[in-house]
């Protein structure tokens, strides 16, 4: 671990303008630099840069961070490579910390195993390109499969050769520790071996021998698993084989292509979701690097979100063979719920980007990506339509089919806008569609309720309306939109101020009032506890666990902690809600202290802030259980009443404190 004054030493080392200056032209407007962004394509310039609040910020794709962040995005290294490459620019030691002696060897495995992975790859390239075996056989296969030499070199293909011991056998000749070579799965150990004794080579065979090898990347490009596939056509050898879990391979989190697609993915906005290694590959080979594959597991969720980091467009190009339309049903409602927007695209004849791409030229291959792709819910609705046209019967019956793909849309917005368009394509009254998307939403949102979920997302609350009641819609449109900016109030607070000492009128259990001295930050929080209040949107609510966690290891964030931390979102925030609005809180950094006057008007603040925050809060959950007590049925009842309770009776005493504050 790297020091955290060392940290810091390198944070004020790097001057943001030299830093991005030496990948981005930059040119002097006013007090600011401004360039062209190198995170999405633009023509005219609108990267500004502000050496002196040492930050960037994208006008045009709100990319914004200070200069570590910028070495991690344009680089794409974490964060301690990020500190570490810029030591480096700045001639800056990096002694890093002792880590405890448990660290240390969760680090040598995870490390050596690394290392290994690493030496894995080069051998099996190596063994491609300069063995009998390798060229002929190996190489042979990717050439028949009309990959280019780019491509091979590019995606790190290789081979193992057919002897079953041969990689075993040139890694410990190597130097690599056999249990290494186990414990990544590279090597399996033999039925013979007598459990706790140490493993030698007579004990371990190769994985992977006879196979052509694809290098599965982490986000970082570290090797950190293998796809082998045979080459032999008998149906009973597993077509592939994959590197088993490891401490370095969480096959829920990794998606193969990312590393190679990230920053294609970003520059265009969207991402092909393909189920194999060839046909990532081979989207590369016909122009398209924004493309991903879930390999070896079916999609997860975490493999989503790491897709929605960069896009919310996802265009989903399974085989039309069984086993593909089975993967895409399971996938599309998934990817739905995260709220991405879904586009499908299909090839004919059960062909899969790969094959079809070698069926056509390069300019038939790009335009029928571009020109097949349909939007999901869209080609579904036609589907249906078709399927049960002049039937009025029957297109009752799939109506149900259509609500719940619709239902289950996070976004209202969008949600409405499938609404409207579905019932056209389908000609069906729109009224009707949006009855029933809602009764499904309620259904969901009941389940939700059930499972004691505390943390709704905002637009579900707001969903279980019928449609009649637009007005109280529009309100709830709003009271989101406060709900929101006062999230970021208090994050705001929390971060400018948090470190401030207040004092507060309190009461102790015999309802006796002192005057308590505590920070800011610790009040918000408290405040926050005792109702247990959680943050609706998910980035505030990441920020503020981050402030809590801090705080429960007894340390006092400051603005600056955020300003620098490693996660973009925290210093992006810092950047766009904190240092452009607050004179005070530049204030505050620079003597520490504030005066009186100041102080009162901060708690006062502080206090209006967080009670009408909290009171909206409460009047939330009251209006959903409202909603849910029409719908429930007797033993639910009971359950919401009391619930209901509760709640007023927080909201009789939150309200009666957002009475007592007088804003001066
Ligand atoms: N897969 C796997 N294990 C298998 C079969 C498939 O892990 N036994 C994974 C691989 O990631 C593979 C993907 O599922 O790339 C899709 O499988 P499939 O469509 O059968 O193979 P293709 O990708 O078309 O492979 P190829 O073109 O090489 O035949
Ligand atoms: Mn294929």
């Amino acid at each position: 671990m790297i020091p955290r004054d060392t940290v810091d030493k390198i944070i004020d080392a790097a001057r943001v303008e030299e830093v991005i200056g030496e990948f981005v032209t930059l040119k002097k407007r006013g007090a600011n630099l401004l360039g062209l962004c190198p995170f999405h394509g633009e023509k005219s310039p609108s990267f500004t840069v502000s050496p002196v609040k040492g930050i960037y910020k994208c006008f045009g794709c709100s990319k914004a961070g200070n200069s570590v962040n910028f070495v991690m995005d344009h680089l794409q290294l974490t964060y301690p490579e990020a500190l570490k490459w810029l030591a480096k620019k700045y001639a800056i030691e990096v002694i890093e910390k002792e880590l405890t002696s448990q660290e240390k060897e969760q680090q040598t495995e995870r490390e050596s195993q690394l290392i290994v992975m690493q030496y894995a790859q080069r051998y099996f390239t190596e063994v491609m390109t300069n063995t009998d075996e390798g060229k002929s056989v190996g190489f042979g296969y990717f050439s028949q499969r009309e990959l280019s030499h780019a491509l091979i070199e590019k995606f790190q293909l290789g081979y193992s050769l057919e002897e079953r011991k041969a990689f075993s056998v040139a890694a410990i000749k190597a130097g690599y520790a056999p249990k290494y070579l186990v414990s990544t799965g590279m090597s399996i150990l033999s039925n013979s071996f007598v459990e706790g004794s140490t493993i030698t080579e007579k004990d371990i065979f190769d994985r992977y021998a006879g196979r052509v090898m694809f290098p599965i990347h982490d986000d970082g490009g570290r090797v950190v698993a293998f796809g082998g596939r045979t080459l032999s056509n008998d149906k009973k050898v597993a077509k592939y084989i994959n590197s088993p879990e490891t401490p370095i391979y969480n096959k829920s989190k990794v998606l193969y292509g990312l590393w190679h697609g990230k920053k294609a993915i970003q520059k265009v906005d969207r991402c092909y979701l393909v189920e194999g290694y060839m046909d990532v590959i081979a989207m590369h080979q016909a122009g398209f690097e924004n493309v991903v594959a879930s390999s070896g597991t079916s999609l997860t969720v975490e493999q989503i979100k790491s897709i929605h980091r960069f896009t919310k467009n996802v265009v989903v190009l399974y085989d039309g063979d069984e086993a593909g339309q089975k993967a895409s049903a399971r996938a599309i409602p998934m990817l739905l719920e995260e709220g991405m927007n879904v586009r499908l695209l299909f090839f004919p004849n059960n062909d899969d980007p790969d094959s079809y791409s070698r069926k056509v030229t390069a300019d038939d291959f790009t335009n029928y990506v571009h020109n097949k792709t349909e939007d999901f819910l869209y080609y579904k609705a036609n589907k249906l339509n078709t399927e049960t046209k002049n039937d009025p019967i029957k297109k009752a019956g799939v109506i149900k089919d259509i609500v719940e793909s619709i239902a289950i849309i996070p976004d209202n917005i969008i949600r409405s806008v499938y609404v409207k368009e579905c019932a056209s394509i389908m000609q069906i009254e729109e009224a009707i569609l949006q009855q029933e998307t809602n009764k499904v939403r309620k259904k969901l949102l009941g389940k939700i309720f059930q499972s004691k979920q505390e943390s709704e997302s905002p637009e579900n609350a707001l969903d279980t309306l019928p449609p009649e009641e637009l007005e109280t819609k529009v309100e709830e449109k709003e009271e989101l939109l406060k709900l929101d900016a006062e999230e970021k109030e208090l994050l705001r607070l929390l971060i400018a101020y948090g470190n401030a000492y207040v004092t507060i009128e309190a009461e102790d259990e015999n309802l006796e009032k002192f005057d308590l001295e505590i920070t800011l930050g610790e009040y918000i929080f408290f405040e926050l506890m005792r109702d247990n209040i959680k943050f609706e949107n998910p980035v505030y609510a990441e920020l503020y666990d981050e402030y809590v966690n801090e705080l429960s290891n007894q340390r006092l964030p400051d603005l600056k902690y955020f300003a620098n931390h490693q996660n973009p979102l925290f210093s992006s925030f810092v950047i766009n809600h904190v240092y452009q609005k607050d004179e005070l809180s530049v204030h505050w950094k620079n003597f520490g202290v504030i005066v009186e006057a100041e102080i009162k008007k901060l708690i006062n603040g502080t206090q209006k802030t967080l009670f009408s925050y909290k009171a909206r809060k409460i009047s939330a959950l009251i209006d959903d259980s409202l909603v849910l007590l029409k719908e429930s049925d007797d033993n639910q009842t009971e359950l919401i009443q009391n619930e209901m309770k509760q709640l007023l009776e927080m909201k009789k005493r939150v309200n009666k404190l957002l009475g007592r504050i007088v804003i001066k």
